[in-house]
């Protein structure tokens, strides 16, 4: 009998650990949606990357703190997928997206509270709140964490709190939808050279340094060192994972 290509959707795709995750994902197999928030060129880039393997993909428009547009995305992908494969429902979702916030706790505003709660928590709940009816049993979630959600560095406190607060809600996740099959783990980078925070870790020669030295392997980290273990998660061999904190930083602050 011939099995169905699994679907994983990938929210922020286009660049960075999303998209590394989104290209390993295909490596395994899969068919793979992926989402941006405004750069559609290099959301097609990678469409066009994982077709040039051979497997499915297509590209969404989403805004994880638009949480009013997640029907209308919703609708969008499952008529997409309906067409295209005869049913409305993916496999694994990985809620990736999302920016970044340095700020001292006296600096922060409630606007930048508001902005990190909305991208990184009701986002990430609401948005899988309203995408469990088409994930199918036996399927996943992964969480994309941080290592700012076990360790504290200054100018995290919002950001690295309200990671730590995915953290607990991915365990609610694995405990609820377990009836389901459904695992829900969190994969936790250490600080990775990506356009993310404006590309600070990447371009930033005393901030690498600091971040290399504080790591028992001695480099920052890099997209390749996280979509392999993103994409491990959407395999059948990783099934008996569940409700597990993954921390990939290659040893930071032991
Ligand atoms: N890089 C690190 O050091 C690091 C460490 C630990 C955890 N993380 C976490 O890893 C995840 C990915 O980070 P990254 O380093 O890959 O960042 P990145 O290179 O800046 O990429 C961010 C991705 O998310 C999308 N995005 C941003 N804001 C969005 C929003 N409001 N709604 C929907 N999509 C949005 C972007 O789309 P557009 O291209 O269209 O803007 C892009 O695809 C984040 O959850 C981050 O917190 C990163």
């Amino acid at each position: 009998m011939e099995t169905k290509t699994k679907i994983a959707l990938v929210t922020g795709g286009s660049r960075g650990l999303g998209k590394n995750s989104a290209l390993k994902i295909a490596q395994k197999g899969l068919d793979v949606i992926i989402t941006y928030r405004s750069n559609i060129e290099e959301a097609e880039a990678v469409v066009n990357e994982i077709k040039a393997m051979g497997r499915n993909a297509v590209a969404f428009q989403l805004d994880t703190k638009d949480r009013k547009s997640f029907d209308t995305f919703i609708k969008n992908v499952t008529s997409h997928l309906e067409e295209s494969t005869g049913s409305s429902n993916i496999d694994y979702l990985i809620n990736n997206a999302g920016t970044a916030l340095y700020s001292p706790i006296t600096e922060v505003t409630e606007e930048q509270v508001d902005d990190i709660i909305d991208i990184h928590f009701k986002g990430v709940f609401f948005l899988t709140q309203k995408l469990l009816p088409f994930i199918n049993n036996g399927g996943g979630i992964v969480n994309i964490s941080s290592g700012l959600a076990r360790f504290a560095t200054p100018g995290s406190s919002v950001y690295g709190s309200i990671k730590a607060g995915v953290e607990m809600l991915t365990k609610y996740m694995a405990k609820e939808l377990g009836s389901r099959r459904i695992k829900a783990n969190v994969v936790a980078p250490g600080a990775i050279e990506t356009d993310f925070g404006g590309g600070r870790v990447r371009d930033n020669k005393e901030i690498n340094e600091a971040v290399a030295s504080a790591t028992a392997l001695g480099r920052v980290g890099l997209p390749d060192d996280i979509g392999g273990i993103v994409a491990f998660l959407c395999t059948d061999d990783a099934g008996w994972i569940n409700g597990q904190r993954i921390e990939a930083s290659g040893g930071v602050f032991l």
